[in-house]
């Protein structure tokens, strides 16, 4: 990918450029007709997810052997990757780093900023510009919202502008997530997506898994949308709002033994307590929320249930075998699709499809 400085083309400063609806300042993060930065899960067409669901299983298919996992791992040998998490992650970090490291990159971490100079006062921007001498790609994760964007805006108006991908951004978003989520239903419907139920179940108000999800579905026919949560963590306006834009039905319920039986895919969420300001989490019982083995009679043989993980209660581990339970599968789907995002933003595509 050439080295060019992208212009910003609104001339704005950040803070204007931020307000901005997304339709407006979306080709400031694409160049040459592709995604450059991948921030938003609106970003993320049907014909894009179609042909990364396809590099994605072309990966796993080649690197069965040593043959073809050594030439995959020649792809990108000659790229270096930043893995800047300023927020806990297990699954999000390794799945990324076992990407990079399936297409031959380089990586180095930060995974606490206490260990970096921002402890000396050094800014967030001076800390990403660093990073990008260095480096040829940012993934990051960060408790800010939109800190991925102010990243990857600032780049861009610098002569070393380094794609950047979220990887987490504080309660806004989490595309990559969606797309582990969206690679994982299309695998287990077998390509068949339009026309799907889809229940949504937990902390829904701080979520930013099912935010980013709820953004994908545009790209279906048919599908409708179940939102389950107790009332102090209903689904945010913004969502529901994109959801009536795009024609997708939705209801919003408490009862979720109500939308079991009509569900083709349930999508537990954790308690977000982490962005509690004063402990409003502790004031709800979350149990109604729970997925037991109880329930398992409850949901048709074909629905599956996904979970973006890391879990507590919600799910019991009764479930785990079960063969409708694919939210293992789910966090290694991650990894494959990642590389295939990777592979994409570097555009070496064609030469693993
Ligand atoms: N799903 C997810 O983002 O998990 P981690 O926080 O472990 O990365």
């Amino acid at each position: 990918m050439e080295k060019t400085i992208i212009k910003n083309k609104s001339n704005q400063n950040w803070e204007d450029f931020f307000k901005l609806d997304l339709d407006r300042k979306m080709d400031f993060y694409e160049k040459d007709g592709k995604i450059y930065d991948c921030l938003f899960a609106q970003q993320l067409s049907k014909e894009l997810l179609e042909s990364l669901f396809d590099i994605a299983d072309k990966l796993r298919k080649t690197t069965k052997t040593k043959e073809g996992a050594d030439f995959i791992a020649s792809l990108l040998s000659h790229k270096k990757a930043m893995l800047y998490f300023a927020q806990p992650s297990t699954r999000t970090f390794l799945s990324f780093l076992n990407a990079c490291h399936i297409l031959g990159m380089k990586t180095s971490e930060i995974r606490d900023s206490s260990t970096s100079s921002e402890v000396k006062g050094e800014s967030h921007d001076d800390t990403v510009r660093t990073f990008s001498s260095y480096v040829d790609l940012i993934i990051m994760r960060h408790p800010a919202p939109g800190s991925a964007e102010r990243t990857a805006w600032l780049l861009n108006n610098t002569n070393r502008p380094i794609p950047v991908l979220n990887a987490g951004s504080g309660k806004d978003q989490h595309p990559t997530q969606a797309l582990l989520d969206i690679y994982t239903l299309h695998r287990q419907f077998k390509g068949h997506i339009d026309g799907k139920r889809i229940v949504m179940v937990g902390d829904l108000k701080r979520g930013r898994t099912v935010r980013s999800l709820s953004y994908l579905m545009k790209n279906y026919k048919n599908i409708s949308i179940d939102f389950v949560s107790p009332k102090e963590f209903k689904m945010e306006q913004d969502i529901l709002d994109f959801l009536k834009a795009h024609n997708i039905p939705y209801t919003e319920t408490e009862d979720f033994a109500s939308v079991m039986p009509k569900a083709d895919a349930i999508y537990m969420t954790r308690i977000q307590d982490e962005h509690d300001a004063s402990g409003e989490s502790k004031k709800v019982d979350y149990s109604p929320f729970y997925f037991k083995e109880e329930h398992l009679k409850m949901i048709k043989s074909s629905c599956i249930l996904l979970h973006p993980l890391p879990r507590r209660f919600e799910i019991d581990a009764k479930v785990d075998n079960d063969e409708r339970a694919v939210y293992w599968r789910q966090e290694r789907n991650g990894m494959w699709i990642r590389a295939a995002l990777i592979a994409y933003i570097f555009g070496i595509e064609n030469k693993i499809k």
